[in-house]
């Protein structure tokens, strides 16, 4: 349902955002299909809607830097960039705050976060009516290009998103530029609405990504996060020497702990639980993480590909 806001329909967004639903509205880069970053579901339920396959980190979205200060580090480099261009079409990836209530889908296991401040008045005034930070990837779905209308929304999502919040065309029309300023050196992921020129205006010269960087492409990034334990998969039986990661009302008996990512086979609630879980677990004095079988439907694809990026070989894998 495509709406042009007032008051009421912001109380109605934020009212859906509070269940835990999705709202697409818009940015001044493109619209964001938001949920409450700090609800584990409702972070889950983008995944759903956009029908990704994977689980890629989301942006989350503040009123302004001292909202974003409470769930990340604000280093000297995030404070400059942030007077000069937030609100804007600027992200800046910086370390999760150990007591930080955003869901850790939205960091897809990452110990970063990337937060941005929109100046669009339709987000600014929707995350002021909710007061909650809103994870939001852009409102297409997965592999389609990004919306500069709500009319782009409908099209790509439609009667999957409860609410399209209508701002017209966005103003810069390509997404916001991502800074990753958690390592010793600032990181250019993803070029933007915010040129490198003004970056370094900012910052002084930026070395590209390459060679010393770890980071190569943003996309590298959703390889990051493997546990230290080694990773089973499809799991039938388990010894007394693994942990396992079970899921539906039958866990098979043996391990020495065991974690149910959804007693009741609910795919939204077992994606929701991963992260958590698997960090858990980790921290197990046991020889490795054993994972039952989820079905390849749904979220179960998004989320047995983070469960096989988990379990890849990890000798080209670097600590960060
Ligand atoms: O303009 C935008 O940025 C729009 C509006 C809605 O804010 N959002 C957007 O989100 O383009 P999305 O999910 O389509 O792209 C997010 C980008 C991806 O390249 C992702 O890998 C990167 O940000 N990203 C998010 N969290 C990250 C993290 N913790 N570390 C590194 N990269 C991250
Ligand atoms: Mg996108």
């Amino acid at each position: 349902m495509i709406k042009v806001p007032d008051p009421e329909v912001y109380r109605a967004a934020a009212a859906l955002l509070h269940q835990g639903e999705v709202v697409a509205f818009p940015t001044e880069t493109v619209y964001g299909l938001g949920a409450d970053a700090t609800n584990d579901r409702a972070a889950a339920r983008i995944f759903e809607t956009k029908g990704r396959p994977s689980f890629n980190p989301l942006i989350v979205h503040f009123e302004d830097l001292a909202a974003a200060d409470q769930e990340v580090d604000v280093n000297s480099r995030a404070e400059a960039l942030a007077e000069a261009f937030w609100p804007g079409p600027l992200t800046l990836v910086l370390p999760r705050r150990p007591e930080s209530r955003i869901s850790l889908l939205c960091s897809a296991g990452l110990p970063t976060l990337a937060v941005r401040v929109p100046r669009h008045e339709i987000g600014q005034n929707l995350l002021r009516t909710a007061q909650r930070p809103l994870a939001a990837p852009s409102a297409n779905a997965s592999g389609k290009i990004s919306p500069t209308s709500a009319a782009h929304v409908a099209a790509s999502l439609g009667n999957r998103v409860p609410m399209i919040l209508d701002g017209g065309d966005c103003e810069v029309g390509l997404e916001s530029t991502v800074v990753d300023l958690s390592g010793v050196q600032p990181v250019v992921l993803r070029p933007g609405g915010i040129t490198r020129e003004q970056l370094e205006a900012v910052l002084g010269p930026i070395a590209e990504a390459g060679a010393d960087s770890d980071i190569k492409s943003p996309g590298m990034l959703t390889s990051h996060y493997a546990p230290a334990l080694p990773i089973r998969l499809n799991a039938r039986e388990v010894g007394q020497s693994e942990a396992l990661l079970a899921f539906g009302p039958n866990p098979i008996e043996g391990a020495a702990v065991t974690k149910n990512l959804s007693p009741d086979g609910d795919l939204g609630e077992a994606a929701a639980r991963l992260f958590g879980l698997l960090h858990l677990l980790d921290k197990e004095t046991v020889e490795a993480i054993a994972v039952m079988p989820l079905p390849e439907v749904g979220l179960g694809i998004a989320i047995n590909d983070r469960l096989r990026r988990a379990a890849a070989p990890r000798a080209h894998t670097k600590e960060r």
